[in-house]
């Protein structure tokens, strides 16, 4: 497919062929960032089969650009992969990359086998960084906000201010089930009242504290730029971010207090 060749038709292909997480107008609008970025390189948090990734580059290609595109998963155990096995859905994500033919130039970063905060090196400038994983903000802004160029795109799926109350409703022993599962010591290192809740108090933080200026939200995808060039770790957001997960899992637990006996 040429740049010419790109329709509305060839978002839908990529979300039919990758089994996209978004919808069609969402990748479209990857894409028209990734046509924009005039300098820095391309990250991709949460891949999966790969439907970011290859907006991402299809937009560098219109834009005639070579600078790499990072695309970092842990490659296992969300439904948005193919299988459960790491290796296969790394296959799969370079089958569908070649598919649409934008295999070159890009890394795969094995969350889990390789540090994803060293294999993007410490000194590449970030033009674009698409975060879709497990709303982990506090740790991606941390290892990436600063290397990030001033105007450059940030982009962030499932950034909604709505609160879900599946783990709420969950016994103590089932909530202690699945924070282990997730390798996580306490369910405030997770996103008790779902990913979409937490990412959208994340963000607010960040644009209230200007690092960050929002641009438009597509479904669920919010389109920023940075603003500036504060340090990351003396702009207040480790703190304000912090403080945030703290006051989520408190409204949590005294969600649960109408539930159960013992909140805990
Ligand atoms: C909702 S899916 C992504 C959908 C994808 N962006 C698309 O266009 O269809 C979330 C992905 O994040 C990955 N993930 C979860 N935690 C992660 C982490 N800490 N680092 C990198 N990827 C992670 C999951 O394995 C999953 O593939």
């Amino acid at each position: 497919m040429t740049n010419e060749e790109i329709s509305d038709q060839t978002f839908d292909a990529i979300r039919r062929s990758t089994a996209g997480m978004l919808k069609s107008d969402v990748y479209k609008a990857i894409y028209e960032a990734a046509v924009n970025v005039k300098e820095g390189i391309y990250v991709d948090i949460g891949p999966a089969q790969g439907g970011s990734t290859i907006s991402i580059a299809l937009g560098r290609r219109a834009a005639g650009r070579q600078d790499l595109i990072y695309t970092a998963d842990v490659f296992t155990g969300s439904n948005a992969l193919k299988t459960s096995d790491v290796n296969t859905n790394v296959s799969v994500l370079k089958d569908n990359l070649a598919a649409f033919g934008v295999g070159d130039g890009i890394n795969i970063i094995i969350v889990g086998q390789q540090d994803i905060e060293t294999s993007i090196p410490k000194d590449a400038s970030i033009g674009l960084l698409f975060i879709d994983a497990d709303g982990a903000l506090d740790r991606d802004f941390e290892q990436f906000y600063d290397r990030i160029i001033p105007g450059g795109f940030v982009i962030l799926d499932d950034c909604e201010d709505k609160a879900i109350e599946k783990y709420v409703q969950y016994p103590p022993d089932r909530l202690e089930k699945y924070v282990k599962s997730k390798g996580a010591k306490k369910i405030r290192d997770l996103t008790p009242f779902g990913k979409h809740y937490t990412v959208y108090k994340f963000t607010k933080n960040l644009v209230s504290l200007g690092l960050m200026k929002e641009i438009k939200t597509v479904n669920n995808t919010v389109f920023l730029r940075k603003t500036g060039d504060k340090a990351y770790a003396e702009s207040g957001a480790p703190q304000a971010l912090a403080e945030t997960r703290d006051a989520i899992a408190r409204d949590f637990f005294e969600a649960r207090e109408d539930y159960f006996d013992t909140a805990g």
